[in-house]
């Protein structure tokens, strides 16, 4: 363990939900930067968070990708078949593969758990005018729709540099995330220090606003090098829930 004793988990779940006025922080022991068992650890914790939000019916789940999230699907199961629950992705393609993508992860965590999904098909880096032509789609503007009616998101988090690495943004965007700021990362939008959105990649979905409405929103990211961006995305101030490791909330206390 990181912490010594006298200063547990606990508290520090506390005062990061007071200083960021969340509705519950749950951190799992440990660095999951260090450690695959504790990446796992914090999978365990998210799909538990997830579940316990889930609990009405009739739920629609919009889900976004990355490693956490895949960890997090893993882990999703349920006693009785969630038959009214749908899993949707939260945006169309981010750059990720195939594994790692929201689509992917929404068809396991409605196979986990007895759920509904529906995909989205959309390409990656989508241009202006492949945008206005998708949204003329009668099949996008129905599965749009049915993303937006979500009332729970959980996503994860990532640094800015690493996600514009791993999505092969080009130079010129990577170029005017650095001149901008661009700090974190979460569902395809980009945020500077203090929590302002400075970017977003242009593909379809939820919007800002979406998330800004929504219900519940779930948060889950661990790792040290995680900390910087977790605070970020915290001051964005649109959070209900965060799962991290104990690693990331010593960092985001140092910021709070
Ligand atoms: O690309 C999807 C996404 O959820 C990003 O929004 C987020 O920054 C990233 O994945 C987190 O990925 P990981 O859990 O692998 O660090």
């Amino acid at each position: 363990p990181l912490l010594q004793d006298a200063f547990g988990l606990t508290e520090l779940e506390e005062r990061i939900r007071n200083h960021y006025g969340l509705k519950q922080v749950i951190i799992v022991p440990g660095d999951s930067d260090a450690s695959a068992h504790v990446k796992m650890e914090l999978g365990r914790a998210g799909a538990a968070a997830l579940r316990k939000a889930m609990k009405e019916a009739n739920a629609v789940v919009a889900v976004a990708g990355g490693s956490t999230m895949a960890e997090v699907a893993s882990h999703l199961t349920s006693a009785v078949p969630m038959k009214g629950v749908w899993f949707v992705p939260a945006r169309g393609g981010l750059g990720e593969s195939v594994e790692l993508q929201a689509n992917t992860i929404a068809s396991t965590m409605a196979k986990k758990t007895g759920g509904q999904y529906r995909l989205l098909h959309v390409p990656d880096h989508l241009s202006e005018e492949a945008y206005q032509s998708l949204m003329l789609e009668t099949g996008i503007v129905e599965i749009i729709q049915a993303i937006r009616a979500a009332r729970i998101v959980v996503h994860g988090i990532g640094d800015a540099m690493v996600m514009a690495k791993r999505r092969k943004v080009d130079e010129a965007t990577r170029q005017s995330l650095v001149s901008e700021g661009a700090l974190a990362e979460a569902f395809g939008y980009y945020f500077d220090r203090q929590g302002r959105v400075v970017h977003k990649m242009p593909t379809i979905g939820l919007r800002i606003e979406d998330i800004e409405q929504m219900e519940t929103v779930i948060g889950v990211a661990g790792g040290k090098s995680k900390g910087e961006a977790i605070d970020a995305v915290l001051r964005y101030g649109h959070e209900d829930v965060l799962v991290t490791d104990e690693a990331a909330a010593l960092q985001i206390a140092e910021h709070m």
